[in-house]
């Protein structure tokens, strides 16, 4: 046990009041704390980088999801990477680095009787980077995988089309329906999103949502139009791929970001007849119902990356535990270049 543990000081970002729209400085209260050794069979982390993710701003809301709010004065939940500084716990050696949900602070003392509910697991960085452990090798990874995979079942020469496509869901979708042998075609804002898609990630075409009608987009590049859509934004752009689509098309609803600071009920689809005409489904997928098969995936994009069929791209803000409140709206608004990360300390 390092002498100087228990001179260390947990920083910590609370959640301070329910937010109405757009989260704001307000919403947070930050905290400090004396971090504490770890007793018999429990692990102290040192938390690296934390994961930013649209779906904390439906975790800051009261009410029923499938997974419980964040209450009032609970450290924010967040996913993250990290390493041990300190164990009780045979199966955790000082000096490995471990992914799970540290929530947003700069220590993560896991107790013996919370490892399993933790989620706390070890990880190879020969397999990926820190931030790839967020990204691809991580919860956004296991999203676009499986969702794609299970729930849309891809096939060769299809057409698929992905909004939200350089995001950390969207980038991993669009790559893995390439490697499966479909035509992609994404959907981003503006330019420099739009082109790294095709140039670098190898989208057959990508539609600036920013630039003009996605309609006409998709009448341009999905000319045999639609077989299968990951949705990661819903509102107008569902409605307008909806009306592209073609017999059995499946339609994989991820997310629905452009809903998630609405103060009015959730807009839904107004073309959804189109489900009736087309014979086809629309299925919505949790990613934590997939976790007891993550492993298989993990190792599939892991060879993915080495062989070098997909690539990654983190955008990583610096600044630590109190850059969060100004961190997490960037997602909201397409600051974000990647999949979003905060840094927290040094690995
Ligand atoms: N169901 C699950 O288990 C699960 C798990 C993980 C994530 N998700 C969902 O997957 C989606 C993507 O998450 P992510 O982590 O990969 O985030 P991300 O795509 O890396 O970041 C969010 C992106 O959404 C786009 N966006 C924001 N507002 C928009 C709007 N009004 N209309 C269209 N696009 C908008 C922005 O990109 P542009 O610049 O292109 O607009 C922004 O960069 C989210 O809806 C998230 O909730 C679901």
């Amino acid at each position: 046990m390092a002498a100087t543990l228990t001179t260390l000081v947990n920083h910590q970002c609370r959640l301070a009041v329910r937010p109405v729209g757009l989260p704001t400085a307000a919403n947070w209260q930050f905290t400090e704390e004396a971090v504490a050794e770890p007793t018999e069979g429990g692990v102290l982390i040192k938390v690296l980088a934390l994961s930013l993710d649209p779906a904390m701003r439906g975790w800051m809301n009261e009410g029923k999801s499938y997974i419980p709010p964040v209450g009032i004065g609970e450290v924010m939940r967040a996913g993250g990477v990290g390493v041990v500084i300190a164990s009780r716990n045979p199966a955790f050696a000082v000096g490995d680095h471990v992914t799970g949900g540290p929530g947003v602070q700069a220590y993560w003392s896991v107790a013996a009787d919370q490892l399993r509910r933790s989620g706390l697991a070890k990880i190879d960085l020969r397999a990926g980077t820190l931030t790839q452990w967020l990204n691809v090798l991580g919860m956004p990874g296991m999203t676009g995988y499986f969702g794609l995979m299970d729930v849309g079942q891809p096939k060769p020469g299809e057409t698929v089309v992905v909004s939200g496509a350089a995001g950390a869901v969207g980038q991993t979708v669009g790559q893995i329906a390439k490697i499966q042998g479909c035509r992609v075609v994404g959907i981003a804002g503006g330019p420099a999103k739009c082109e790294w898609v095709v140039k670098e990630l190898g989208f057959d075409a990508c539609i600036d949502y920013k630039a003009g009608p996605v309609k006409e987009g998709l009448r341009q590049h999905c000319p045999a139009g639609v077989d299968v859509y990951f949705d990661n934004v819903g509102g107008d752009i569902l409605d307008d791929v909806l009306a592209r689509i073609n017999r059995k098309a499946r339609i994989i609803i991820c997310g629905a970001i452009s809903q998630y600071n609405n103060t009015t009920p959730v807009q839904g689809p107004k073309n959804y007849l189109s489900l009736l005409v087309n014979r086809a489904r629309m299925e919505g997928i949790v990613v934590f119902d997939y976790a007891d098969r993550y492993h298989v995936a993990i190792a599939e994009m892991a060879g993915y990356l080495k062989d070098g069929r997909m690539k990654s791209k983190e955008d990583v803000v610096d600044g630590g535990i109190a850059a969060f409140p100004g961190a997490l709206p960037m997602l909201f608004s397409g600051a974000n270049f990647g999949k979003l990360v905060l840094k927290v300390a040094d690995a």
